[in-house]
């Protein structure tokens, strides 16, 4: 199984999701493929927010190393699901779609429920990462 997590940066949310499922699919054993990507690209190349790298460490998660790059058509291709932050990133990824199949794919992390965005508010980062990791326990068969 190949997953994509996408937010709109990719600096903040989808890194924290990157880590966390990585961190989980490890756990469990399983040989899956996590990466992640933001739909915007201003931050092409940057490491995460370093308020993300900081709750994901005070939570075992090293996420340091990613590097962000922007959400490509051929992602469809690559990917068997592709999990999206908020309804905002999930208008402009299906906006990409090509056809059915593409748009199958795609996902909302939560479902539900929508993982804010915490880039303006430092307070969210904390709610945001329990978020995302209750979506990513989600995705572990079983769960
Ligand atoms: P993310 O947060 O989508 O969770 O990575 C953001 C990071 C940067 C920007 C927006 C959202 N920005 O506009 O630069």
């Amino acid at each position: 199984m190949k997953i994509l997590m996408v937010c709109l940066g990719n600096i903040c949310r989808s890194p924290l999701a990157h880590g966390i499922m990585e961190s989980l699919v490890e756990k469990h054993g399983l040989n899956w493929e996590v990466d992640s990507a933001g739909t915007g690209n201003w931050h092409i190349g940057e490491a995460p927010d370093s308020r993300s790298i900081a709750i994901a460490k005070k939570y075992g998660v090293d996420i340091s190393k990613q590097c962000c790059r922007q959400f490509r058509v051929s992602d469809f291709d690559y990917y068997d699901r592709i999990y999206v932050m908020d309804k905002s990133n999930l208008a402009d990824v299906l906006n990409l779609a090509r056809n059915m199949a593409d748009e199958e794919k795609v996902k909302l992390l939560l479902d539900t429920e929508v993982v804010p965005d915490p880039y303006y508010d430092h307070k969210l980062f904390d709610p945001v990462y329990q978020m995302i990791k209750r979506g990513c326990e989600r995705i572990i068969p079983g769960n």
